[in-house]
């Protein structure tokens, strides 16, 4: 008898938890009328900064972009540094965290951070995944490399500062052969599959898993959000023009994860936030300053106008 009532009262209670939002936030692929979690639509509730007016993932138009000559190539250092990590699924993503050792400084930012982890954001097998989107185009995926400033202990002191977040995001591209480079990641998927899964990877760097320097000198620059609750507004996002390259196979893996209630891990992303009114900058402003000097002496030459002698 006791029984017959207790278990009904216990459902309750947790359905009454998961409807009011506990802190139990999920992606819009979770949502079912089975389980009525807290959807992107319903992130407020988890956490009022949610609902703030500098919001991440955004859609960036290029053409609203504005060039800006102070947003310069990255120094990153360490980044080469080889590692022994652990990957975890944590029940929203997969997530590696990094000895805090590479540190990245130019680039337009303040000062200079370290990394502290990263993490991905995926579609259904290999689909449009992305967080951030490009003139509305949606890439199959998103690596972030999250960073806080040098002097922090950890992430949560870091939010505190509406600077103290640096996350690299980078898209990645269908591409027909294979990138051996993410072999090590994508190899240990399969033994991960379930939520608080982990497992040690084998030595990777940071450098191995995006393009090179000289491939890196592109990128936008916005002030936004952690893209899951708490949703912090500190964070100073940079996103690289030039994806990743992976193949069809290797997106699809992602697919093979899952999420705490046992389905497919898929459509890891929030979708993208209002702008309100913030400009998004792009980098290379020197470039084009440069080029068009070259321009004005090149028009000087042709119409004789070169320096008198
Ligand atoms: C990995 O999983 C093991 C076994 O469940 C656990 O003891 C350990 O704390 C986990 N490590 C991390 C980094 O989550
Ligand atoms: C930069 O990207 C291009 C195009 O994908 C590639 O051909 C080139 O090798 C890359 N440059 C370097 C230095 O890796
Ligand atoms: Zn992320």
């Amino acid at each position: 008898m006791q029984q017959h009532l207790t278990v009904p009262a216990l459902l309750l209670a947790s359905l009454w938890t998961l409807c009011t939002g506990s802190g139990d936030w999920c992606y819009q692929s979770q949502f079912t009328c089975d389980h009525q979690c807290n959807a992107p639509e319903k992130w407020n509730h988890v956490n009022g900064d949610c609902g703030g007016r500098s919001q991440s993932p955004i859609n960036i138009v290029t053409r609203k972009t504005l060039k800006d000559e102070r947003l310069t190539p990255f120094q990153f250092k360490d980044y080469q540094q080889i590692f022994r990590g652990v990957i975890k699924n944590n029940g929203h993503s997969v997530k590696v965290d990094v000895p805090h050792l590479s540190t990245i400084s130019g680039g337009g930012l303040p000062t200079t951070y370290k990394a502290v982890q990263f993490h991905l954001h995926w579609g259904t097998n290999g689909g449009p995944g992305s967080e951030h989107t490009i003139d509305g185009e949606q890439y199959p995926m998103e690596l972030h490399i999250v960073h806080m400033k040098q002097h922090y202990a950890d992430l949560t002191t870091a939010l505190a500062d509406p600077e103290g977040v640096a996350v690299l995001g980078f898209f990645y591209e269908r591409s027909s052969s294979a990138n051996r480079k993410y072999d090590p990641i994508i190899n240990v998927l399969r033994s991960i599959k379930s939520t608080n899964d982990n497992t040690s990877l084998l030595p990777i760097s940071l450098a191995q898993l995006i393009p090179s320097e000289q491939n890196m000198t592109s990128y936008y620059r916005y002030k936004g959000s952690l893209t899951t609750p708490s949703c912090t507004e500190s964070v100073i996002w940079t996103l690289f023009e030039k994806p990743i390259p992976l193949n069809m196979d290797q997106l699809r893996m992602f697919s093979e994860l899952k999420f705490q209630d046992g389905k497919p891990m898929v459509g890891t992303f929030r979708p993208v936030q209002p702008l309100n009114g913030r400009q998004v900058y792009q980098s290379g402003g020197a470039v084009i300053l440069a080029s068009s000097t070259l321009l004005v002496a090149a028009i000087a030459t042709a119409l004789g106008l070169s320096q008198p002698i």
